[in-house]
């Protein structure tokens, strides 16, 4: 599946709550700022696919705001394992731009995260 980058922000505007959203080609991202590094994620929870980015990150995590699931920025990964890791994206600056690299085509169904 081809990618492509795609600006969310300048790092100069970057909230100081640690968070960005963006949505490209049908792909809700969520953008969190970590220890100075960024990272980006699917902003769509792997249990009833509730919007991470209106929860809280914490040491390095994001708490789903419906039931508390965490996830760890860096790597999509649940805490506890209690569901599906996060898709992740790969993200870089380029002359002060924030980019993530996103699929060309929409998310299928199977990317669509409910699992209960
Ligand atoms: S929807 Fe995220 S933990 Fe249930």
């Amino acid at each position: 599946m081809s990618e492509t980058w795609h600006p969310v922000i300048a790092e100069a505007d970057f909230p100081e709550e640690g968070k960005a959203t963006t949505i490209v080609n049908g792909w809700y991202v969520l953008l969190g700022k970590v220890d100075g590094q960024y990272h980006a994620v699917n902003d769509r929870c792997t249990h009833a696919a509730s919007f991470l980015s209106t929860g809280r990150i914490r040491r390095g995590a994001v708490m789903c705001p419906l039931h508390g699931a965490r996830f760890e920025l860096a790597s999509g990964r649940c805490l506890g394992s209690a569901y599906r890791d996060l898709r992740t994206f790969a993200v870089r600056v380029e002359n002060g731009q924030i980019e993530v690299q996103v699929p060309d085509v929409a998310p299928s169904m199977e990317e669509l995260p409910i699992s209960l």
